[in-house]
């Protein structure tokens, strides 16, 4: 075989394997006991790097910073103005303790992770709670079903015109 073969296939299997890694990334890490209760929502791989829509702070009773973050459907939504958005979009919203900079008094840091909390867009399979499935996450584990039980109520109750999201996109 001559080399640019050898090259074509390799290029082939290269182009194989991401889309089997595309397939496996897309249920990663959704063994029984790491998806959400009522929802069947898992921590999305690699949300760590997705682009911040919004910080936000909650004073009391918990105290915390939080970064709302969203995969490429939900930051396209969000700069087009798209109403509801569309399925595909995942928004997930990190939190840790709201801790006092020890370098600078009036400076604030994040300090331990308390809560992960993933929104999962499929407007047929979540058509009960708005088209959005719900997961909340500790330690990387799923919270239990009563607290699944409040997720949507709130988002209802307050932002039913926004398609249930609170989080606006960030000036
Ligand atoms: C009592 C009201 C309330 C309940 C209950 C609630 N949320 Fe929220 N949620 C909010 C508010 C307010 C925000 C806006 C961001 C912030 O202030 O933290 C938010 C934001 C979010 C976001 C970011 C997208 C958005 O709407 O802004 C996700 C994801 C989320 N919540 C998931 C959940 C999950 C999962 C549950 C259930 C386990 C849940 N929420 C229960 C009030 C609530």
């Amino acid at each position: 075989m001559k080399p640019r073969h050898l090259a074509l296939w390799s290029g082939a299997l290269a182009s194989l394997a991401l889309t089997l890694g595309g397939v496996a990334a897309a249920d990663a890490g959704a063994s029984a006991d790491e998806v959400s209760p009522i929802y069947g929502v898992h921590l999305p791989e690699g949300y760590r790097k997705w682009e911040l829509i919004a910080p936000a702070v909650e004073a009391a009773p918990l105290n915390e910073l939080r970064a709302v973050v969203g995969n490429d459907i939900a930051v396209k939504a969000y700069q087009d103005g798209t109403l509801p958005f569309p399925d595909g979009t995942v928004l997930v919203k990190r939190a840790w303790k709201h801790v006092q900079s020890p370098e600078f008094e009036s400076a604030s840091i994040p300090g331990a992770a308390t809560t992960v909390q993933v929104m999962v867009k499929d407007s047929q399979k979540y058509a009960a709670t708005g088209g959005w499935g719900f997961g909340r996450f500790v330690n990387g584990k799923p919270v239990d079903q009563a607290q699944h039980e409040t997720c949507f109520a709130c988002h209802q109750a307050r932002v039913q015109n926004h398609d249930f999201v609170f989080t606006r996109y960030a000036p």
